[in-house]
C-alpha cells in the first residue's frame, strides 16, 4: 500500500503535530535512558541517533509505517534476487558482489559463483600490477557511479596504499581535468582503467578516447598491458582496441558498483586482501540488515528517521559532515547515492506522488565547516538534521590533533542541541537542532565496507516505503540527449528553432 494511505502515516501525521513542541533538551531531562534507548550498534558502526527529533513513540510508529508498507518483504524480494528494479526489469543484487564464495544455494548459487569467478581474476590482476614497478601512475577514467565510488574509497583508504603509485581520478569532459592529469604522465608509466557499465557514456568515451591517442602520440604500443576497461559492455571495449577486461553485471547499478571490476582502482591500492575485506565489512553490514529485527537494525532506524524528516518535520536536506580528511569524497558520494537512487517524483507503477521523497544532501568534512557553512546550521531559520561521521583511532601520532578533532565534533554536536539562552540578539542560539553521531572505531577496508553498505540500505529503506524504485534513473537521460542536439549546433552554429535564452547563449560561446 502507498505508504500515505496507510493507518501509520495518519497517526504519524497527528504524531507530528503533537511533536511541535519537541525540545531535544527537556527529552533528555525526562527521560534518562534517552541515550541508550536511541543508540545502535551495527558492524563496525556505532550510531548515536539520540540527538534527533524523534522519540519512542515516533520510532514505533515508524516501524509500523514500515510494516504496513511492506518495508521487509520488499528487502527480501532484492536478497532473493527478484526484479525490483521494474522500469529497466533487473534484478538489484550489488550485495552478492560481497557475498561469500558458495554461500548461497538455489537460484542464487550461479551467479554467485560467476561473482567469484571474476573477482578471482581481478585481484590477480591487481596484485600483479602491485608488483610491476614500471606502472607509477593509475588513471581511472570514469563519472558518476563509475569514479565516485572508487575515489571515495582509495582516498579514505590512503593509509593501506601501496607505496610508489599514484592514483588519479578523470571524471569531467571538461579537458582540463585530463589535460592537467596527462601533463605529470609518461606512457610507459602509465595504466589506464576505463571505467565504464554501459561504455556509452559520452564524458568517459571522449576522455578514453583521448588518452589513448595521447598514449600512442607519446610512443606508448602495448595497449593491451596500459589500458584496461571494466565494464558490462566488453564488446564496445574491444571495438575501442582494448582488449585487457574485467566484467560485471546489469544488476549492479552504476552508483552500487564500487564492490564490482569497478573497483579494481581501489584493489590495486590496497590490495587483494585489503578489497576482501572491504567486502567482508560490507557483508556483514548486509546480514544485519537482512537479519536484525526492524528496532535495532540501523539501516532501517536510519532510513525511517528520514522519512520523519522529510516528510513530517518537513526537513528538506541533510547535510553530512565527516570528521577525518580521508572521508573527504563520503558527501560527494553519499549524494549520488542518496539523489540519483530517492530523487523521483513517481512511484513504481509511474503515478505521481503527493508527498516529498529525496532530501538534499551536502556537505564537507569537519572542523572545515564549522569556519564556513554551520553558522547556517547553527543560526539560521532552517532546521538542517546533520549527520556526523567520526573515527575513533587516528593512524598518526599526532595525539594532540586527534583530541581536538573530536573534541569539535562532539562539541558541535552538543552546541547545536543545547544552544545558548542567556543572550539575545545575534547571539542567541536556539539549539534544538537535530545531529546523528556515526562512530567508527577505526578507518579500514572493513569499516569503510560497513559504512557505505550501511547508507545503500538505509537509502533503499526510504525509497521503500516511499514506493519509489530507488534504481532506476531516467531524470539524467533529457541533459544527455540536449547536449548532443546542442554539441552539434555549437560546431555549426545553427541556433534556429531554440528558445530565445539558449539561442543567445549558443551565440555568446561562439
Ligand atoms: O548518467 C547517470 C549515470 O548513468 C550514472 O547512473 C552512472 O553512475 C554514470 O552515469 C556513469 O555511467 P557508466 O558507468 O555507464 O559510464
Amino acid at each position: 500500500m502507498r505508504c500515505d494511505q496507510t493507518a501509520a502515516w495518519q497517526s504519524l501525521q497527528q504524531h507530528a503535530e503533537a511533536f511541535a513542541g519537541f525540545d531535544l533538551r527537556t527529552a533528555f531531562a525526562q527521560d534518562a535512558a534517552r541515550a541508550h534507548a536511541l543508540s545502535q550498534t551495527a558492524p563496525h558502526v556505532f550510531a548515536d541517533l539520540s540527538k534527533n527529533h524523534v522519540d519512542a513513540a515516533t520510532e514505533a510508529l515508524l516501524q509500523e509505517l514500515a510494516r504496513q508498507t511492506g518495508l521487509a518483504a520488499h528487502r527480501d524480494a532484492m536478497f532473493r534476487g527478484e526484479h525490483i528494479n521494474a522500469t529497466e526489469d533487473r534484478a538489484v543484487m550489488h550485495w552478492l558482489l560481497r557475498q561469500p564464495e558458495g554461500s548461497l544455494s538455489g537460484e542464487l548459487a550461479a551467479p554467485l559463483k560467476l561473482v567469484h569467478d571474476t573477482l578471482q581474476p581481478m585481484l590477480a590482476y591487481a596484485e600483479q600490477v602491485r608488483a610491476d614497478a614500471q606502472i607509477t601512475d593509475v588513471v581511472n577514467i570514469g563519472i558518476g557511479g563509475s569514479d565516485l565510488g572508487p575515489q571515495m574509497a582509495v582516498l579514505a583508504l590512503q593509509d593501506f596504499v601501496i607505496p610508489g603509485k599514484r592514483f588519479h581520478f578523470v571524471s569531467n569532459v571538461d579537458g582540463h581535468e585530463l589535460a592537467s592529469v596527462l601533463k605529470g604522465l609518461k606512457a610507459e608509466n602509465t595504466l589506464f582503467l576505463i571505467a565504464s557499465k554501459t561504455f556509452t557514456t559520452i564524458e568517459t568515451m571522449t576522455n578514453a578516447r583521448s588518452a589513448l591517442a595521447w598514449f600512442q602520440a607519446q610512443g606508448g604500443r602495448d595497449v593491451a598491458r596500459h589500458f584496461a576497461a571494466l565494464t558490462t559492455n566488453v564488446a564496445a571495449a574491444a571495438e575501442m582496441g582494448i582488449t585487457t577486461t574485467f566484467g560485471f553485471w546489469d544488476w549492479v547499478g552504476g552508483r552500487y558498483s564500487m564492490w564490482s571490476a569497478i573497483g579494481l582502482p581501489v584493489a590495486i591500492a590496497i590490495g587483494s586482501q585489503g578489497f576482501r575485506d572491504l567486502l567482508a565489512g560490507a557483508h556483514e553490514m548486509d546480514q544485519h540488515f537482512q537479519t536484525a529485527p526492524l528496532e535495532a537494525n540501523l539501516p532501517v532506524r536510519l532510513g525511517l528517521l528520514d522519512v520523519w524528516y522529510r516528510n513530517f518535520l518537513n526537513y528538506t536536506s541533510r547535510s553530512i559532515a565527516p570528521y577525518h580528511s580521508a572521508l573527504r569524497r563520503v558527501p560527494a558520494y553519499l549524494q549520488q547515492l542518496e539523489m540519483e537512487s530517492n530523487g523521483k517524483r513517481v512511484d513504481r507503477n509511474g503515478q505521481a506522488l503527493p508527498y516529498g521523497t529525496s532530501p538534499v544532501l551536502w556537505g564537507e568534512p569537519g572542523t572545515n565547516g564549522q569556519h564556513a557553512y554551520f553558522q547556517m546550521l547553527h543560526q539560521g531559520t532552517d532546521v538542517v538534521p546533520l549527520e556526523f561521521i567520526a573515527v575513533k583511532k587516528p593512524t598518526h601520532s599526532l595525539k594532540d590533533h586527534h583530541e581536538l578533532l573530536l573534541a569539535n565534533v562532539i562539541a558541535q554536536a552538543q552546541a547545536l542541541m543545547l544552544g545558548k539562552a542567556d543572550e539575545g540578539g545575534h547571539k542567541h542560539f536556539t539549539g534544538n537542532r537535530p545531529s546523528t553521531f556515526l562512530l567508527l572505531d577505526e578507518l579500514t577496508p572493513a569499516s569503510l565496507g560497513a559504512l557505505i553498505a550501511l547508507q545503500e540500505h538505509r537509502v533503499f529503506v526510504s525509497g521503500s516505503v516511499w514506493g519509489i524504485n530507488s534504481f532506476d534513473q531516467w531524470g539524467v537521460e533529457l541533459g544527455k540527449v540536449l547536449a548532443k542536439d546542442i554539441h552539434a549546433r555549437i560546431v555549426s552554429g545553427d541556433a534556429s528553432g531554440l528558445d530565445a535564452s539558449t539561442a543567445a547563449l549558443l551565440q555568446r560561446v561562439r
